[in-house]
């Protein structure tokens, strides 16, 4: 049986370890820094899956020693923005964070592929690449998941048909320059410049580049997590069962996209052995700009490590 770690759970940690349990992929570890909150987060899940029909195993814990033997460590902790606080104090505060946990798994999960979601995202992938010195295919961020699956939702909405017919992804930063593809995004095989005209659909793109911010704002006291914890377990089952799925992903980039030793929401083929490949599109010179214009935004964020 495979092993998931999940660390943190809180809002994004519980629903990631929550869908995992629902898809009897592997035992299930769920660990934060909250004495007793991860075992009582567990324990209320497992007693869920007589009814449920799940025979997943959920155990929460605050002792780093359980996540030994983990194949995939999915990475939720941090702290949320707080009044007063700038961009910069939090990206400080969750790489310190960040820091200390990579090195647990580094210690005790060698082998394990790791998915970070904690914010802001390409940068602590970055970290998390550096800090466990893991190779790159094994380190990937979750955020193209979720912004694609925002945008395919807005797409769905505004044509009034299944999202299950709609295709499309969003690349770059998890931030305000991510480039969500017009051109690549299909309905039932069907370009979507065909079924939606121009300027509603550059409406659509620009909810999606807000979409984090629209749940905030309702929320009001923290941010999504239902579509993010979904993003992330579609990742964890691609890896776990080997699907090879196309899926956008923060991955490390060595040269594609002209960019290096940076993280950058680009299109992976994810399987067994994590990012098993970088595809490489043939983008418009205006999409080259947008996504090099996101990549720049990133490497300037990661300088402030
Ligand atoms: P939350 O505040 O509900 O949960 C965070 C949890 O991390 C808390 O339970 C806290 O006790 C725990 N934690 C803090 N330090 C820890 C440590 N050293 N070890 C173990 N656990 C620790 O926050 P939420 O909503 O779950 O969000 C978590 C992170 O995910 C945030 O950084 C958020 O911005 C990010 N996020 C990223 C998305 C993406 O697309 N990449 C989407 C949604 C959220
Ligand atoms: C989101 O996009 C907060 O990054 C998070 O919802």
């Amino acid at each position: 049986m495979s092993k998931v770690t999940v660390v943190g759970a809180g809002h994004v940690g519980e629903m990631t370890t929550y869908y995992l349990s629902e898809m009897d992929l592997a035992e299930l570890v769920v660990i934060d820094i909250v004495e007793d909150m991860p075992q009582g987060k567990a324990l209320d899940m497992y007693e869920g899956t007589p009814v449920r029909g799940s025979d997943t195993k959920v155990r929460g814990t605050n002792d780093w020693a359980d996540i030994q033997g983990s194949d995939i460590v999915v990475v939720t902790a941090g702290l949320a923005r707080k009044p007063g606080m700038s961009r910069d104090d939090l990206q400080k505060k969750n790489a310190e964070i960040i820091g200390d946990i990579c090195t647990q798994i580094k210690e005790r999960a060698p082998d394990a592929h790791v998915v970070m979601v904690t914010n802001p995202l390409d940068v602590m992938a970055y970290h998390a690449y550096k800090v466990t010195g893991f190779p790159a295919n094994r380190v990937v961020g979750m955020a193209g998941v979720l912004d694609s699956t925002r945008f395919r939702s807005f797409i769905a909405m505004e044509l009034n048909v299944s999202v299950l017919d709609v295709q499309a992804m969003v690349l770059g930063g998890h931030g305000d320059s991510m480039v969500p593809m017009v051109r690549h995004a299909t309905v039932g095989g069907i370009p979507v410049t065909e079924l939606i005209p121009k300027d509603r659909l550059e409406e659509i793109v620009q909810r999606t580049r807000m979409g984090g911010g629209e749940i905030v704002k309702l929320l009001k006291t923290g941010s999504a997590y239902y579509a993010p914890a979904a993003s992330a377990a579609q990742m964890v089952d691609s890896i776990l069962k080997n699907r090879r799925r196309i899926l956008p992903c923060a991955a490390h980039l060595s040269g594609q996209y002209g960019m290096s030793d940076i993280y950058l929401g680009v299109p992976v083929i994810l399987g067994a052995n994590g990012v098993e490949e970088i595809i490489e599109l043939d983008l418009t010179p205006e999409e080259t700009e947008a996504l090099k214009r996101s990549g720049e935004a990133v490497a300037t964020q990661v300088k402030l490590l």
